[in-house]
């Protein structure tokens, strides 16, 4: 029987091409979004995904959520945890609401999510946890003190609950992105741009197939010795 995918933030940039790729290599995938609605129906009409709309910051909604999709869909055997926001701005000037937003739904959204699927995938001896980090939470990034705290806050998650599940059929990973080539980051000024694949040595952004190729491979069978590891996918701009 095919596995179930739940991936949050799975309708648009780097969510929606792994939302694509787990659809085509042959899982029941379930894509969550916040509150895009327009863009998660022509998603879920183009790829014939099931879409799903809850807050992945609220721990009521997420439960309430991953029981709804687990009712219609099956139970999750893989959670990809890729919701993520920025609220940039120097940290002496940033507020606490910007700092708050941040940390709710890049941080406190690993509990949140995974908390509701962790007893079915430790009861039936088998799981995939993918949680997408960033580059800026590898290395820091000026005007992301927010961002990139948690971001690496993702990144010592994913080493402690790989630890505590491996004896479970359980793998726990995270992927680090550099700059990808999504809506936002195309809408920048060229100039801005092109300063910035200056600083990436292999000349170029990332694609968001390249982000979702390697969730495609660490939620196979396969990839069943790799865990607790943080795979870096930046064109060599930051070598962690
Ligand atoms: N783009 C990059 O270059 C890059 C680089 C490194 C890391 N990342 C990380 O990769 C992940 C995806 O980034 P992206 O650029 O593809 O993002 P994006 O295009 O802005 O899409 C974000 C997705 O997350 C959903 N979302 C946002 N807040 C949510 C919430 N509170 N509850 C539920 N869903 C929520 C959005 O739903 P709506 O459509 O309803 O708003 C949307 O589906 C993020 O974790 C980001 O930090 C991105």
């Amino acid at each position: 029987m095919a596995r179930t995918a739940l991936v949050t933030g799975g309708t648009r940039g780097i969510g929606e091409a792994i939302s694509i790729a787990l659809k085509k290599a042959g899982y029941n995938v379930a894509a969550t979004y916040a509150g895009n609605d327009e863009k998660a129906q022509a998603f879920k009409a183009d790829h014939g995904v099931a879409v799903f709309k809850w807050d992945v910051g609220d721990p009521e909604a997420c439960t309430a959520g991953v029981a709804k999709v687990e009712a219609e869909l099956g139970p999750v055997d893989i959670l990809v945890n890729n919701a993520g926001i920025t609220r940039d701005g120097m940290f002496h000037k940033m507020t606490f609401d910007q700092w708050r937003d941040v940390m709710r739904t890049n941080l406190d959204s690993m509990f949140t999510m995974t908390r509701p699927v962790i007893d079915g995938m430790r009861e039936r001896g088998f799981g995939r946890i993918i949680n997408i980090t960033s580059i800026n939470g590898q290395k820091g990034q000026m005007g992301q003190a927010n961002y990139s705290a948690a971001k690496a806050g993702v990144i010592g998650f994913t080493k402690a609950l790989a630890q505590e599940n491996a004896k479970k059929g359980i793998t726990v990973n995270a992927i680090a992105p550099g700059y990808i080539a999504t809506e936002m980051v195309m809408a920048v000024p060229e100039k801005v741009r092109e300063s910035i694949v200056a600083t990436i040595p292999v000349g170029r952004l990332g694609e968001s197939d390249e982000i979702a190729d390697a969730v495609l491979y660490l939620a196979g069978d396969k990839a069943g010795f790799v865990t607790g590891s943080t795979l870096t996918i930046n064109g060599g701009q930051y070598i962690a």
